[in-house]
């Protein structure tokens, strides 16, 4: 199953993705992780990516298809993966399908969560952040099982730079503006199972596992 989690800042992918690596086995691949990674690192690439993402646009296509194009050859996903992050224009969309149709292979599933702004930036506002692998507490609504330390590393929880409330706008505009056409594209293709995104995560998750069925 190759499926795309598709949704704005703060909407959940990352921690529903968490579920889905649980249940069904497969691997998240999201392109934020990756750019964090990459500037983590120090990398020529990180280094450029660092002040766009603090900035709240797009990296450039041409970085996040070469990650993309680069880990969906590896073995692990040969049963299938999770993109969440990507694509997130029509650009990376074009790309990915173009990518896939040259292994004769497509994507199943695009589970759109649909979260409206004003629960976007709460939810944000009290995001506290695993680095290394990318998971995602809030403070109120998915608190860690101790304060400020991730479930399974014990390792510290921190706030990422670019969930200034400045910054979070910025990212909800280019959301609306560069990756919400994708909404369309996959829905014409048939493959778009949109899931209300409001609610308990687990009332959510439930909600992605009919959609997946379907
Ligand atoms: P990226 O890392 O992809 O960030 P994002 O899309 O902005 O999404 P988030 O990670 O902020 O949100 P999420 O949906 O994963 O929500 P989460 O589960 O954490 O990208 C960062 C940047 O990298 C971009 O701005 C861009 O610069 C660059 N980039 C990345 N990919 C790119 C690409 N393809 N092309 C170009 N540039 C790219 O949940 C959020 C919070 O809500 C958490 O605190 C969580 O605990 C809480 N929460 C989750 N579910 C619920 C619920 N049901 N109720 C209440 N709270 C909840
Ligand atoms: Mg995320």
């Amino acid at each position: 199953m190759r499926i795309i989690l598709l949704g704005p800042p703060g909407a959940g992918k990352g921690t529903q993705a968490q579920n889905l690596i649980r249940d069904y086995g497969l691997v998240q691949l999201s392109t934020g992780d990756m750019l964090r990674a990459a500037v983590k690192s120090g990398s020529e690439i990180g280094k450029q990516a660092k002040a766009v993402i603090d900035s709240g646009a797009l990296v450039s296509d041409e970085i996040v298809i070469g990650y993309v194009r680069n880990r969906i050859a590896q073995p692990d996903c040969a049963n299938g993966y999770m993109l969440d992050g990507f694509p997130r224009n029509l650009t990376q969309a074009k790309k990915l399908d173009e990518m896939l149709a040259s292994q004769n292979e497509q994507i199943d599933k695009v589970v759109e969560l649909c979260v409206n702004d004003a629960a976007l930036v709460a939810r944000i506002a009290g995001r506290r952040f695993h680095m290394a692998s990318g998971r995602s507490y809030h403070i109120e609504f998915n608190p860690p099982k101790i304060e400020g330390k991730d479930d399974e590393t014990g390792e510290p929880l921190v706030q990422r730079e670019d969930d200034k409330e400045d910054t979070v706008e910025f990212r909800l505009n280019t959301y609306h503006e560069q990756t919400s056409p994708l909404v369309e594209y996959y829905g014409e293709k048939g493959v778009l199972g949109s899931v209300d995104g409001m609610g308990t995560p687990d009332e959510i998750y439930s909600r992605i596992k009919e959609a997946l069925a379907e």
